[in-house]
């Protein structure tokens, strides 16, 4: 019992051995660049329609309701990432402060939250990146640009999702080259990102109309199950529209490659968390405002198409272009996290230690390139009917663990050294935590069931295997 609570030291960066020390180049505006990059995405582009289907215009409230859960735990991560400025996120504060098991059932969950995310964007860029070579007058066979799908448990197509598999590998190629130049080629693409979305406040915002607020909650504001258990009302719509919100806890795992990780970490997940807020309440509201949410909630590009009907074509096609070129920010950043939190369970021992070293440019080249395999299969191959609501699974877990974190370390450690101290963190922690088991409810059964499968494979795994692999155990005898 006591080996599973084990709780790990962590040693500072300039103790680690040389080859695993990384470079420290990124400063603040390059953080919080990546926190917005990694945040604005399908959630917003896509999701907005699933979200106003399932919630109507009360789908408002979901984003309120996702963005004041989020911006509470994003105040946890700010502390925990000052307390324990290395790379691994809620699985490293996990390690430290819950114990062993804790650690790897929280980075058994990370797995889900960045390589599905970074799956699923892939595939929803595929799928924009299809439509514009057919507009090209290009068309690859159906083979190669769909991945495997199953309707009512029965194989209903075989292929590979090949684009997936390229966007993940253009970009992994970018990280691995370095982390400086990955950072700068991203903060230009959040620029278009967020012009984009500037472009299309400004022109759906004049068509505002009551009348498309009404009925303001067709279904309700808690979650009722409807056909296929798909979850509808305020509630069911906020955990899926909860996707749109993280990607700041990315940022966390760069705390090894801040330049002045104090300062920098809590201006970029703060600050980033705060700023795309405020951006999806108001283009939130300007979509729902502009056209009735039974128009565009089935829509797969639900921007475009509110652009398109209320009678600006031009600015739709620029809007869905702008999303095929800045989309991979996304990647980007999950990407980049996964791989970091790959490489500190190297280093713990539960990888192949030699994953965990760095290249000349002090990037992690080796796990960088393993992780981009391992999600560009996913992508490639598996059906993507559960997965993003899976990765939110997923994330809830990793928040729930970090928000715990910052209670239990305020209570064992009162006088421990934090550069940033969550205000309120006695109201803001709670509320983290019970927002995000709320969430959680509102979240189909199907994926609550296959999130509790995976964390028990996990744990057996753990169990059998990884325990005896634990360097931390190694030293402890
Ligand atoms: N927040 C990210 C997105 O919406 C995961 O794509």
């Amino acid at each position: 019992m006591r080996s599973l609570l084990r709780r790990k030291a962590i040693p500072a960066s300039h103790e680690l051995p040389e080859h695993q020390r990384l470079a420290r180049t990124l400063s603040w505006p390059h953080l919080m660049a990546m926190g917005v990059g990694a945040i604005v995405g399908t959630g917003i582009l896509t999701l907005i329609g699933v979200g106003a289907d399932r919630a109507g215009p009360a789908v408002l409230w979901s984003f309120v309701v996702a963005g004041v859960i989020c911006a509470c735990a994003a105040l946890a991560y700010a502390e925990m990432a000052t307390a324990i400025p290395a790379s691994g996120s809620a699985y490293t504060y996990s390690y430290a402060v819950l114990g062993e098991v804790f650690a790897w059932i929280v980075g058994w969950s990370l797995i889900l939250e960045y390589s599905l995310v970074v799956s699923t964007v892939a595939v929803g860029w595929s799928g924009y990146a299809n439509g514009f070579l057919i507009g090209l007058g290009v068309h690859l066979p159906d083979a190669l640009v769909q991945g495997p799908t199953v309707e009512n448990g029965v194989l209903t197509h075989l292929g590979v999702n090949l684009p997936a598999v390229f966007i993940i590998a253009v970009v992994a190629a970018l990280l691995m080259r370095g982390t400086q130049e990955s950072a700068r080629i991203n903060t230009a693409l959040v620029v278009l990102k967020l012009v984009t979305l500037a472009l299309f406040v400004a022109v759906a915002a004049p068509h505002f109309d009551a009348a498309n607020l009404q009925p303001f909650a067709p279904h309700g504001y808690g979650s009722t199950p409807g056909e296929g258990g798909v979850k509808y009302g305020m509630l069911g719509a906020a955990a899926i529209i909860f996707f749109a919100f993280y990607g700041f806890d990315a940022i966390s795992t760069a705390a090894e490659e801040a330049r002045n990780p104090d300062r920098d970490l809590p201006i970029a997940i703060v600050g980033s968390m705060a700023a795309c807020t405020a951006i999806y309440i108001v283009v939130a509201t300007a979509a729902v405002g502009a056209l009735h949410y039974t128009a565009f909630g089935k829509s797969a590009e639900p921007l475009a198409l509110i652009l398109r009907s209320i009678g600006s074509p031009g600015v739709a096609t620029v809007v869905a272009g702008a999303a095929v070129i800045a989309l991979p920010t996304v990647i980007l950043g999950f990407l980049y996290g996964q791989s970091r939190i790959f490489m500190v369970m190297a280093r713990d021992g539960f990888l192949p230690e030699s994953l965990a070293r760095v290249s000349a440019r002090g990037v992690p080249a080796r796990i960088t390139g393993a992780t981009a395999l391992f999600v560009a299969a996913i992508a490639a191959l598996l059906p993507l009917d559960l997965i993003a609501s899976l990765a939110n699974a997923g994330t809830l877990c990793a928040f729930v663990a970090v928000a715990l974190c910052v209670l239990i370390l305020r209570r064992r450690e009162p006088e421990a050294r934090r550069a940033f101290r969550t205000p309120l963190a006695w109201v803001v922690c709670p509320v983290a935590i019970l927002g995000c088991l709320y969430l959680f409810t509102g979240l189909q059964a199907i994926t609550q069931k296959s999130f509790l499968a995976w964390n028990a494979a996990g744990l057996v795994f753990y169990l059998l295997y990884a325990r005896h692999r634990s360097l931390a155990g190694a030293k402890a005898g």
